[in-house]
Formats: C-alpha cells, sequence, structure tokens
C-alpha cells in the first residue's frame, strides 16, 4: 500500500493458516454441519463481504443430498478499517422467509460478538426452525457480549488478519492463506 502520509501503511505479514489447512478444516465442518442438519434442509446466509469466500468454500464442501440454499445479508458494523463504529445497520437484507427453515449464519470472524449478536436477535424474531452460526475464525480474548458459536474453524489470538475473505480497509481479501497484518 502506498504511504500517502495520511493513511497509515499495512503491510502483509506471516502465515498463521495455509489454504491447505484451512481447506482441510473447512472440509471438516460442513461435513459436522451436514451431519446435524435435518432433512428438511438447510439455507446458508453470508454477511457480506467477509464471509462470500468462505461461504463459497464451505457449502461446495456440503454432500449432494443435503438440500442447500445460500442468501447474503450486508451490514455495517465497522467502518472501513479496523474499529467498530459500535453501529449495527441492515444493507441488504435476506431475500426470502426464513420462518420454519434451518438457518446457519456463517460469518469470516467472530470478534468482539456484536455483529453476531445483533443478527441473531434480528432473525430469531423471524421464527427460524433452527439459527446456528458458523465462523472461520474466532477471537475469544476480544468478545464484549455473549454469543453461540455452533461452528469455528480456527480461535486465533487478538492479532488483525487478512486473506480468505478477510480485509484491511479492503484489501487481501483474495490471499489463499490467513495472514497477519503488521502495522
Ligand atoms: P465483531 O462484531 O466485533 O464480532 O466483528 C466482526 C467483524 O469485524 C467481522 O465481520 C470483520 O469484518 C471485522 N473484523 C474483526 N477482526 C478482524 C480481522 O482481524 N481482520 C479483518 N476483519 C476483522
Ligand atoms: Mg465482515
Amino acid at each position: 500500500m502506498k504511504d500517502s502520509g495520511i493513511e497509515p501503511v499495512y503491510k502483509i505479514g506471516k502465515v498463521l493458516f495455509s489454504s491447505e489447512e484451512i481447506s482441510g478444516r473447512v472440509g471438516e465442518l460442513a461435513a459436522r454441519i451436514a451431519a446435524e442438519t435435518s432433512k428438511d434442509g438447510l439455507l446458508v446466509v453470508g454477511i457480506l463481504n467477509g464471509a462470500a469466500i468462505f461461504l463459497s468454500d464451505l457449502v461446495r464442501r456440503m454432500p449432494p443430498e443435503l438440500d442447500v440454499k445460500i442468501d447474503f445479508m450486508s451490514i455495517s458494523s465497522y467502518g472501513d478499517t479496523i474499529k467498530s463504529s459500535g453501529a449495527v445497520r441492515i444493507l441488504k437484507d435476506i431475500g426470502s422467509d426464513i420462518e420454519g427453515q434451518n438457518v446457519l449464519i456463517v460469518e469470516d470472524i467472530i470478534d468482539t460478538g456484536l455483529t453476531l449478536f445483533y443478527l441473531l436477535n434480528v432473525l430469531h424474531t423471524r421464527r427460524p426452525a433452527s439459527l446456528r452460526t458458523c465462523v472461520l475464525l474466532d477471537k475469544r480474548e476480544r468478545r464484549e457480549v455473549q454469543v453461540k458459536v455452533d461452528y469455528c474453524g480456527f480461535s486465533i489470538p487478538d492479532a488483525f488478519v487478512v486473506g480468505c475473505g478477510l480485509d484491511c480497509a479492503g484489501r487481501w481479501r483474495h490471499l489463499p492463506d490467513i495472514r497477519v497484518v503488521d502495522f
């Protein structure tokens, strides 16, 4: 990233999880989710933009006989870089009624927990048959509110990470590995 004198300079640092490790773990999660989902099927709801890549990897590892549908939501919970704005607002909602459906919310990472806490409350009022959460990464020590995480790829320490859908000021979502950002 170019140093404009205003924007801080970020550099991508060491690999925390390689694409091979991520792929292996995603396969395990998909198998577990499938085994724990009834024949009624599953509506997988990805939170844009971060979860798009993880979700696409995850659903393609689910067995063909599982009745899977996918949808997306977009919310604003963060500014454009790394600080929480505190405000959570729905920018794009799920396209269909979720009443009576098995819903799986897919997020790239849970940090303070505020985003998932808000989403779980909102979606709960729509009376789904079940409501579960799946995150690729969990920064447990940063949690501010208690949230039920049903499926988690990896727990990570308090570092800022990018890749596999996760960004830093919009960058590096496309990296196949998860890497730490050096400030
Ligand atoms: P929470 O509401 O604090 O749990 O934040 C969840 C959101 O924060 C995620 O969807 C990410 O957009 C963002 N986030 C938190 N930590 C990181 C990180 O290390 N890298 C990239 N995005 C992050
Ligand atoms: Mg996000």
